[in-house]
């Protein structure tokens, strides 16, 4: 058997509220997800929460919190939100569970005493008030630092340093021969263009106890802490190896919680996808294969890195207003509509731009006019003119739809969602100008014409079917509540079943209710 499609989101820092940038990632996550698992293949579908660090040890300081209560409330918010987005993940992790720091602390252990790390004392400019080291570019025009960093001193620090540079050309020489690893292309590019040009610094993968607890401590120096990237990146390790992954070495599994009583899991690493944002493409296109590569571990098949929203052409910040919250739309538009429009809306990889204006066109035009308009119709027809009864087979629209369901398959297969949802809603708008060109209103006053609207009558119906299993890993609301209004038995999860004519004449249909309402129409006085 092959092994599980094991596919990954960043994970969330824990501070702060989801907003449009997070929902979007972790559904594209689940439309591919889904998507996989609608041809047949098994997914492991991984996201969480990236807990430690400065951040969130002075937040929870400031309400005189211990940082893992603080975390703990806030990751219940986090998943009450995964579970609002429907998302279908197997597993969340925290960075703060002991399964997750016992891979970290081995990975460290294994990289140190393989000499991947040494010690060095680096001084620099220090900023107590936001804890970070300054550099040059850090300075003002008039060469003194922005008032916001408070004192800013001149530190000497001894920290544990990862050699990166002996890796640079491998790693070039890697990225090189292996295209698929990062798409958009123009990543790709754009990492290639940062290695041949750049020497790689040595990264620094600690932080001294005395100004950070909040960490997973260095095994082999517990006068520190490790730097949160290291830790966050191992993330897409932790749950294979605590799963008992047998391609994961018993050198990283050791120290499991569970270890021993472990049954041998599902093979999941490598990762099939880890889906990012452009600004974490260093981290996982130099860093984390780098990692991996000194720990002699397989590196992940694919970056899938998407693009940035802004709202209204501007950044969105919580401080100037300009924000998206997701949690609100989905509550007065419904979840499918949200993740229908970010979904069509913006391709992987470009930046984006949400527009309330255009989030309500696309809910009008394509989700109530549209599918929801042809669903409605053909359903409503066959209740009357035929009480709700499949007539027999007939295949007008059979071409149009397996061109569709093709192009639509290859699209899923390809990680093209944007173009997936294009080509369905050719169905779509074939099967509505086809009501419009049959007119099953007219021939149903005519009865020399029962045959033919019989005739069009199965091929509406049929399209309706078929358009329910094509959408589900976009908006499986919808697609549910089409099978049901149709009275098919099972899910509309198996695309294998988008084929023409499995819609059984003699069948009766159930309860017709809308998809959509309409939102554009003034409220009546
Ligand atoms: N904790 C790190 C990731 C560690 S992964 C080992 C992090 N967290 S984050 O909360 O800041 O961002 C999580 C994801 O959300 C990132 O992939 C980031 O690109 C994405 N987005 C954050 N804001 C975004 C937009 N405005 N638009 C689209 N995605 C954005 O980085």
């Amino acid at each position: 058997m092959s092994k599980p499609f094991y596919i990954t989101t960043a994970i969330d820092y824990v501070n702060g509220q989801p907003h449009l940038g997070h929902a979007y990632e972790k559904v594209v996550t689940d439309v591919i997800a889904r998507a996989r698992r609608s041809m047949g293949e098994e997914v492991y579908f991984l996201t969480g929460l990236d807990e430690h660090g400065q951040k969130v040890q002075q937040a929870a300081q400031a309400e005189g919190r211990t940082s893992q209560s603080y975390c703990d409330d806030l990751a219940a918010d986090w998943k009450r939100f995964a579970a609002t987005l429907e998302l279908t993940n197997n597993e969340f992790v925290r960075t703060t569970e002991p399964r997750h720091k016992a891979v970290v602390q081995a990975v460290l252990q294994h990289l140190n005493e393989r000499g991947h790390f040494y010690a060095a004392e680096y001084s620099g400019w220090y900023s107590t008030r936001a804890e970070t080291f300054l550099t040059d570019k850090d300075r003002r025009p008039d060469g003194t630092f922005d008032p916001e960093y408070g004192d800013v001193v001149e530190l000497k620090e001894q920290n544990y340093y990862f050699r990166l540079k002996q890796h640079q050309a491998w790693l070039i020489d890697y990225i090189e021969k292996t295209p698929g690893f990062i798409s958009p292309d123009y990543r790709r590019n754009e990492v290639l263009g940062f290695l041949k040009h750049n020497d790689l610094e040595d990264l620094c993968i600690s932080r001294p106890a005395a100004r950070l607890t909040w960490g997973i401590p260095l095994p082999f120096d517990p006068g520190y802490v490790t730097y949160v990237w290291f830790d966050a990146l191992t993330n897409y390790i932790t749950i294979p190896a605590a799963l008992g992954d047998p391609g994961i070495p018993a050198w990283v599994r050791q120290g499991q919680p569970s270890e021993g009583e472990r049954p041998v899991g599902p093979g999941l690493w490598p990762a099939d996808a880890h889906v990012i944002g452009k600004d974490i493409l260093k981290f996982h296109a130099v860093y984390w294969p780098i990692m991996l590569k000194a720990a002699e571990l397989p590196l992940p098949k694919r970056l899938i890195v998407h693009g940035w929203w802004q709202k209204d052409g501007q950044k969105m910040s919580k401080s100037t207003g300009v924000v998206v919250d997701p949690i609100k739309v989905i509550a007065e538009w419904g979840l499918d509509a949200f993740r229908y429009y970010v979904v069509r809306e913006l391709d992987l990889g470009p930046d984006g731009n949400w527009t309330d204006a255009g989030f309500e066109s696309r809910y009008n035009s394509e989700l109530a006019n549209g599918l929801g308009n042809l669903v409605n119709r053909a359903l409503s027809m066959l209740k009357r003119y035929r009480l709700g009864v499949v007539p027999a087979r007939h295949d007008e629209l059979a071409s149009a739809a397996q061109v569709a369901i093709l192009a639509t398959r290859q699209h899923y297969e390809g990680f093209r969602l944007q173009a997936a949802l294009v080509e369905t809603w050719t169905l779509v708008t074939r099967a509505n100008q086809y009501v419009d060109q049959t007119a099953p209103f007219k021939l149903a006053k005519d009865p020399t014409q029962a045959a033919r609207l019989d005739e069009v009558l199965y091929n509406l119906v049929e399209v309706c079917r078929l358009l329910a299993i094509l959408i589900w890993p976009v908006i499986p609301q919808t697609a549910t509540k089409i099978f049901k209004q149709l009275a098919l038995p099972g899910s509309p999860q198996h695309l294998a079943e988008a084929a023409w004519g499995g819609m059984a004449s003699g069948h009766t249909i159930g309860e017709i209710a809308a998809l959509f309402p309409r939102r554009d129409q003034t409220p009546k006085v």
